[in-house]
């Protein structure tokens, strides 16, 4: 859970200086990112929809084996208990494939000194750009029963059991790029910066403060690994000569940071001037799975193609100079990072109470979440998914196609 430290600009000095670092930052950053996102046709949508495991059984807290279930545990900083959930992470990951790094540091906190230990997880290490998706896996410490038994659910046990369906869902696609990469079977007219891109999960440990948010208390590992990447350079990669500058944030293209996430009917608003493109994309690719019926499941009848209402707040509706959350993005967004911060805000009500379990999720909320990121990942990375009956191997029926009767907004 993060906090409001840094929220709304109500100082406007601060605020106009603040507006005016965030439209340099994002000129930059708009010449690094900002792109078309080729939609899936509605075929695709559908392999990702139904052709696929349902994220459903991942991440139902009443199964056992779920994703979640094994990340839905007290998991304070330094315990046993997130050593547990660390190596599920990580072997769930290692086992499909990707490198995984565990960034442990040991940091100063109220209550002394503790150790941490980001994960993160990339599936191409040898890509010369990243684009992170994240969230945190710890939970908020305290000190006395029962509130000791806090499991974060949407704080952000679901966030972290979504981001591990995702790498299952994607992961046959991601290899198909890497190898049709590899044979030069890339297609000429294939973006070629998106081509040597790859994604990279973090679970950062550490988000909670120990005793209330502060700049020192709070976001251990966000703090860490965005200060340790701003200092290392990168080796040449086995696919391009970088330049001798480029440091490990620079690889970066945007992070996407999940929390709060699983509870019925967020609100989600758009923080960042340069990252509008995606929120708008995440918009408009809702409304493709709304409209078609994929939000509907079971007994969900308040998501069919005519009830489902968007959890984002249209950028009409906003104010400008609206600030933003204090979160594991801003170490991030300080070096020039360019961040797209998914948060329900406000807050679910449960947040740091102990009703923040199992109960307090959603099960069709969450699957939704879990297609919209398939869909949305998909798109930007220019992933395919494979439409049986059609000829796989020509490229110009498997190029995406924004036309095939599926509505746009
Ligand atoms: C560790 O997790 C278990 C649930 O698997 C829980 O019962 C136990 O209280 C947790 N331990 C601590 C120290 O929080």
């Amino acid at each position: 859970m993060p906090s409001w430290l840094f929220g709304c600009c109500r100082v406007s000095l601060f605020c106009a200086l603040w507006c005016l670092a965030s439209t340099f930052l994002s000129l930059q950053a708009s010449v690094l990112g900002e792109r078309d996102l080729p939609q899936l046709s509605s075929d695709e949508l559908s392999v990702l929809v139904t052709g696929v495991p349902d994220p459903i059984h991942k991440l139902d807290p009443a199964n056992p084996n779920s994703h979640l279930s094994k990340i839905l545990i007290p998991r304070a900083p330094g315990t046993e208990n997130i050593t547990l959930v660390r190596n599920y992470i990580v072997s769930t990951l290692k086992n499909l494939n990707w490198e995984v790094e565990v960034d442990e540091f040991t940091d100063e906190t109220p209550i002394g000194k503790k150790r941490f230990a980001n994960i993160i997880a990339t599936k191409d290490p040898s890509a010369s750009r990243r684009l992170v998706l994240s969230a945190h896996y710890d939970s908020k410490w305290f000190p006395d029963y029962p509130q000791n038994q806090f499991v974060g659910a949407t704080d952000s046990a679901a966030p972290c059991a979504f981001m591990l369906d995702i790498a299952e869902t994607l992961n046959p696609l991601l290899e198909d790029r890497i190898k049709r990469f590899e044979e030069g079977l890339i297609e000429e007219d294939d973006d070629d910066d998106i081509d040597d891109m790859t994604l990279q999960l973090v679970f950062f440990d550490g988000e909670e403060a120990f005793h209330s948010w502060t700049d020192t208390d709070s976001i251990y590992g966000a703090r860490h690994l965005a200060q340790k990447w701003a200092r290392t350079y990168r080796q040449h990669t086995k696919r391009r000569l970088l330049s001798v500058q480029e440091t490990e944030i620079s690889a970066v293209e945007h992070l996407i940071l999940l929390d709060l996430l699983g509870a019925p009917n967020p609100l989600i608003k758009s923080y960042f001037a340069d990252t509008r493109w995606m929120f708008d994309a995440l918009v408009r690719i809702e409304q493709r799975l709304g409209d078609s019926g994929a939000f509907e499941y079971g007994e969900e009848k308040s998501m069919a193609p005519d009830s489902w209402q968007s959890w984002f707040l249209s950028r009409q509706n906003m104010n400008l100079g609206f600030g933003y959350l204090g979160d594991d993005h801003v170490p991030f967004l300080r070096q020039g990072v360019s961040v797209l911060h998914v948060i329900a805000d406000p807050f679910p009500k449960v947040w740091h109470k102990l009703g923040d379990d199992r109960a307090a999720l959603d099960l069709p909320t969450m699957r939704r979440w879990s297609l919209l990121l398939r869909v949305f990942l998909s798109e930007y990375l220019h992933l395919r998914p494979e439409v049986s009956g059609k000829g796989a191997e020509s490229p110009s029926e498997n190029l995406p196609d924004a036309t095939t009767g599926v509505p746009s907004i």
